[in-house]
């Protein structure tokens, strides 16, 4: 088959590829000429785990292909994914200007019947606007019909999801449609969720709101553990071994971030408000997660009387491990306090440092590897569990610290281990180890 991708960013790039991988021949349509040239080389321009290998196969074999012009990535096309961002606005509702966009590149190009499948995350009754979109503005006389096909990817690991998902959910008020759009998908052997649009719209924000209030319900759990002097992995063990539940996402720590969570939270919020719904629950995640970064600076501003001039080692700025994406992490927030309190901070993270320096204070400053940040820090502070740190001898903390303290948001060692080393340890609603021979010098 016959495919154009629209829009090169995480979404559109790790979903053409993965097309031409199962054999469509896909052509990725992007505006940034730089970018295109370096994705015609192989070359990702994001950091993800197996992506530039399966890029380079795929554009050797000559079933993936970059282009920056409409025209000739829209000639004899069957099928259309629109893939372009959907940015968050001010009020928190999705901008689709650039999907906007899309739809009149399409219109104003196609010369044969097309179906036109929306992977951006777009709120309830985009598709149905889109299709009216295309067709106000069609040059020749073609049908288009509209398919919403939400993704489910995580990022680092959207290799993987793509060949191993739960589901595909494709949202049609056409058979022959999404038929089609099944048949596209069938060598990825994954079960494929048939459903009007409307729903598969809701089905995304709804799956990503839940996940996300599964963050938030844990780590105010961790709060409560914290002050009654439980365990918060224990509990969220003895949770999730009840199916009904599920063990994953009940990991406390210092809240989500990324591209998704926070932007599709506040988003469905806004969709509800828009029909006079006052979507209180979600609300409350939102406010949640926001606090949990605080509860974080409360802890350690409670530990030292001053940051002033003490050195904080920041170990992990992306806002997860695996990605060097760092919308919405935690990190921006927290090293701006640390600066703001007159720390001098030196941070590290295994990949996300260039982006880092983009959205992070100026005042931050890098280094090269964990040992450096480490070298004579008065206080640690991780902020993701990259295996890196996850794999650290806790004795490095100890050797090259002036004094041990260690602040941990994402919980990356066993406290029974730690208990072993001369280290102070605080994580994330679990007791903390303090190591009576440690000198006080807070
Ligand atoms: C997410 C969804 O998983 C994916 O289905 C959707 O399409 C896009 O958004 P992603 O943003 O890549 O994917 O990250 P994910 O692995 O889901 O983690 C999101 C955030 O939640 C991260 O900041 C992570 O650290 C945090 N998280 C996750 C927790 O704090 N605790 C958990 O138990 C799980």
């Amino acid at each position: 088959m016959k495919i154009t991708v629209v829009g090169t960013g995480y979404v559109g790039l790790v979903t053409g590829t993965c097309l031409s991988e199962i054999g469509h021949t896909v052509t990725c349509i992007d505006i940034d000429q730089d970018k295109v040239n370096k994705m015609r080389s192989g070359q990702s321009p994001i950091y993800e785990p197996g992506l530039d290998e399966l890029m380079k196969k795929n554009i050797q074999e000559k079933r993936l292909f970059f282009t920056t012009n409409h025209k000739e990535g829209f000639s004899g096309v069957e099928v259309i994914y629109i893939a372009v961002g959907t940015p968050e606005k001010e009020d928190g509702s999705a901008n689709l200007s650039f999907v906007e966009q899309v739809g009149k590149d399409i219109a104003a190009n196609v010369e044969r019947d097309v179906i036109v499948v929306t992977k951006s995350t777009v709120p309830v009754g985009t598709n149905d606007w889109i299709k009216k979109v295309i067709e106000r503005n069609l040059v020749h006389n073609v049908k288009v019909d509209i398919v919403s096909n939400p993704e489910f990817l995580r990022e680092g690991a959207a290799i993987y999801d793509s060949f191993n998902g739960d589901r595909i959910v494709v949202g049609a008020d056409n058979e022959d449609a999404a038929n089609r759009i099944e048949e596209i998908n069938k060598p990825f052997g994954i079960p494929v969720f048939k459903t009007d649009i409307r729903s598969a719209e809701m089905i995304k924000y709804a799956a990503n709101a839940f996940l996300a209030t599964k963050i938030s319900f844990i780590n105010e759990i961790s709060n409560i553990c914290e002050k009654v002097g439980a365990n918060v992995e224990a509990v969220a063990n003895g949770m999730g071994q009840d199916n009904r539940i599920g063990s994953q996402f009940l990991n406390a720590g210092i809240g989500y971030g990324g591209s998704c969570f926070p932007k599709d939270t506040k988003a469905l919020v806004q969709i509800a408000g828009n029909v006079e719904y006052d979507f209180e629950l979600l609300k409350g995640v939102i406010h949640v997660n926001r606090k949990q970064q605080e509860i974080l600076l409360n802890k350690l501003n409670e530990r030292f009387e001053s940051l002033e001039g003490k050195k904080v080692a920041v170990l992990g700025l992306a806002f997860k491990p695996n990605t060097d994406d760092m919308r919405e992490a935690a990190s921006i927030v927290i090293t701006k306090h640390l600066i703001e309190k007159g720390a001098n901070v030196a941070a590290y993270d295994p990949v996300a440092m260039e982006n880092a320096k983009k959205v992070i204070d100026s005042k931050v400053h890098y280094v090269s590897n964990t040992t450096e940040a480490l070298k004579d820090a008065d206080v640690a502070l991780i902020l993701t569990e990259w295996n890196e740190f996850k794999d650290l001898e806790i004795g490095t903390f100890e050797e090259n610290m002036k004094q041990s303290v260690i602040f941990d948001g994402r919980n990356c060692y066993d406290p029974k281990i730690v208990e072993n080393y001369h280290v102070e340890y605080h994580s994330m609603g679990r007791p903390s180890v303090k190591n009576s021979k440690l000198v006080n010098v807070g």
